[in-house]
């Protein structure tokens, strides 16, 4: 597949801090195997600079009359000590061969192992920030997680950490390994001939140049056909997500044709992508050519005038042809640092999201035992500054008391309860759990105390037992049973095929929003908390489970402060206090029978889903 590469610009001072704190961030630990790494890199750079060596030897021996250097005679006649080979001609042309291929052979080797240790500690690097940026985003507050996708989050987890990587891999270690290389040859070859030096410079730099401007159609040529491949994604989702109002309408032939147009698009912009990269390669190697006979013609003429030695043809040309590629690497460098920079901006900006709700420096653990007096002291909260959901709300609930909270729905009931949990802290005003404001309490012992059962229970897609055992995993076998049984839900549960086993979720079975619903409280149940948050919980519900659960929901509120939201008025006649909410305050407050009294919302909303005739009759 054709990655888009990034568009070429230099690095920024800004994106070259972003980068240095990134690495900075996440390169303890990995320290020793990173210099090792690097070290055999350099090694292994040297060892190629000696490879073009024993070729200009060879060369010299075939074709010159003249005697071989000192150092190569010398060596011949040690080993011929060791194993007869003879010192003739071809023998040292043997021993120059096994020398280039011993070179060949180390330097291979030390690659691999430098580029094992580099990359691996690049992706540890990945890990142990997936593991960071996994662990804070979970305790941001529900307002970043209110206005983010999940697709987003997943996005910069999986994906934009591997900007690191990129960063050490394809940034870092490349741009000091070629600045080393590209040194090395220039020496090299000015110590040769210093004119032929400046001419295979200028000739890299005329590739660079080539290379990079048929980047940019490149460039925009592969952004087309990923643009093109990931519609054609968006057609099979689209459709198969559909596919019940496709095959009840029959569009079954109208979706292949739109599929097959969006699939030929593909097509045709990944058949012009070929033949431009094709042709990009062959102008690369018709210029490189070009730059080799140039490179040979002058070589040539300083042997023929003997200033130079036929071997150095050899010599020049295979430098020449070494120098190219740390010459792209490191005009490439500034483009790849800029673009994982782009991943590492998007990292940070999770890192560096601040927990809005988080321990005051004088928040303590809740004192024990929790009575669980809750009150409101003049809150208003609004999840936008600019409007209120909730305003001045005024309200005790006693220690072990029940309230009900009922209101037409965008009330603000859910938020309510969301105070409580310190989903969100007030605008203004406090709430208090037994005289002590939330903000001094630490979270975590906070929310210790509370379980809540959700509008929509939560599952996940793991067995029954451990979705109970999810709100206290030290739980042991009986009481998961024993809450499950409390909640109403073990007949169910028997009969499924694996009872508590049964994996929930796609590869388990289906359950019905009762179902669901009941599985919610044994885990609130299990929590055995000392307040519990009830939302909605018979809402969806027909009329025998509402009855079942109801009961169940009877049995977890003795003895425990208790917030139930409701729809249904009768599910909360028993409840020791009801709170209208309407528009964010609180209008009425009293028992079922006192604020049927009152000529307010309450009645009348008691009134229409009661005695449906009467909405006709114009009850207010
Ligand atoms: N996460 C949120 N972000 C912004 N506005 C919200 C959010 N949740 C609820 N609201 C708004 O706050 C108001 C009260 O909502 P909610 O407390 O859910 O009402 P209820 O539970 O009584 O139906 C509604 O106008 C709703 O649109
Ligand atoms: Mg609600």
């Amino acid at each position: 597949m054709n990655v888009p590469a990034q568009t070429v610009r230099p690095v920024r001072a800004g994106a070259m801090r972003t980068a240095t704190r990134l690495l900075a961030l996440c390169i303890g630990g990995e320290g020793r195997t990173a210099s090792i790494g690097m070290l055999l890199m350099l090694t292994g750079s040297v060892l190629g600079l000696l490879q073009p060596w024993p070729l200009k030897f060879i060369m010299n021996v075939v074709a010159t009359k003249s005697a071989p250097p000192a150092f190569l005679v010398s060596a011949q006649n040690f080993i011929a000590h060791v194993i007869p080979i003879g010192n003739n001609k071809l023998a040292l042309i043997g021993l120059l061969c096994l020398a280039l291929l011993l070179i060949s052979l180390t330097s291979a080797a030390i690659s691999v192992l430098s580029t094992w240790l580099l990359v691996s500690a690049g992706l540890r690097m990945v890990f142990k920030l997936r593991c960071r940026i996994f662990e804070h985003i979970q305790r941001l507050p529900l307002s970043y997680h209110d206005g983010t996708t999940v697709g987003d989050s997943l996005y910069r987890i999986t994906w934009d950490t591997y900007s690191v990587q990129a960063l050490f891999n394809e940034g870092l270690v490349p741009s000091i390994s070629s600045s080393i290389t590209l040194v090395g040859i220039a020496i090299v070859m000015v110590g040769q001939d210093w004119g032929i030096a400046v001419v295979a410079l200028i000739i890299g730099c005329v590739l660079l140049v080539l290379v990079r401007r048929l980047e940019k159609p490149t460039t925009e040529l592969s952004t087309r056909v990923h643009e093109n491949e990931s519609r054609v994604s968006t057609r099979v989702t689209q459709t198969l997500g559909g596919i019940r109002a496709v095959q009840a309408f029959g569009r079954e032939a109208h979706e292949s044709k739109r599929f097959a147009h969006q699939a030929s698009e593909s097509l045709k912009a990944s058949l012009r992508l070929t033949v431009l990269q094709t042709a990009s390669q062959s102008a690369v190697a018709v210029l490189f050519a070009c730059g080799t006979a140039a490179i040979i013609w002058m070589t040539a003429r300083r042997v023929i005038a003997g200033r130079l030695s036929p071997g150095d043809i050899v010599l020049m040309v295979g430098y020449t042809a070494l120098l190219f590629k740390p010459l792209e690497t490191l005009a490439y460098t500034a483009s790849s640092i800029q673009g994982s920079v782009a991943g590492a901006h998007r990292v940070f900006e999770i890192l560096d999201k601040k927990s809005l709700i988080s321990d005051s420096p004088h928040a303590a653990a809740i004192k024990t035992p929790v009575r669980g007096k809750i009150q409101f002291d003049h809150v208003t909260f609004g999840y936008k500054p600019d409007q209120s959901v909730l305003r001045d709300i005024d309200l005790t609930l006693p220690a072990g008391s029940s309230v009900a909270v009922v209101g037409p729905s965008g009330a603000g009931k859910t938020t309510l309860a969301s105070l409580i949990v310190r989903f969100y802290d007030p605008v203004h005003g406090r709430i208090l759990l037994d005289g002590c404001d939330l903000r001094d309490i630490t979270l975590a012992s906070l929310r210790r105390e509370i379980a809540i059962v959700p509008q929509d229970p939560v599952l996940f897609d793991v067995s029954i037992y451990e979705n109970i055992a999810y709100s206290r995993p030290a739980a042991t076998i009986e009481d998961v049973h024993a809450a499950a049984r409390a909640a109403g839900a073990w007949d169910f549960i028997q009969a499924l095929p694996a009872g508590f086993d049964t994996l929930i979720g796609e590869r388990g079975v289906m359950l019905s929003g009762g179902q669901r619903q009941r599985l919610s409280l044994a885990r609130a149940f299990l929590k055995d908390a000392r307040i519990v948050v009830l939302d909605e919980p018979t809402t969806g519900l027909d009329a025998q489970t509402e009855s079942d659960v109801l009961a169940a929901l009877k049995r977890l509120m003795a003895g425990r402060t208790t917030i139930i939201i409701a729809h249904h008025l009768h599910t909360v006649r028993y409840v020791d206090q009801i709170i209208v909410l309407q528009g964010g305050a609180l209008i009425q407050t009293g028992t079922h029978d006192q604020l049927l009294e009152q000529d307010g919302l309450y009645r009348h909303l008691y009134n229409l889903q009661h005695q449906p005739h009467l909405q006709s009759a114009g009850v207010p």
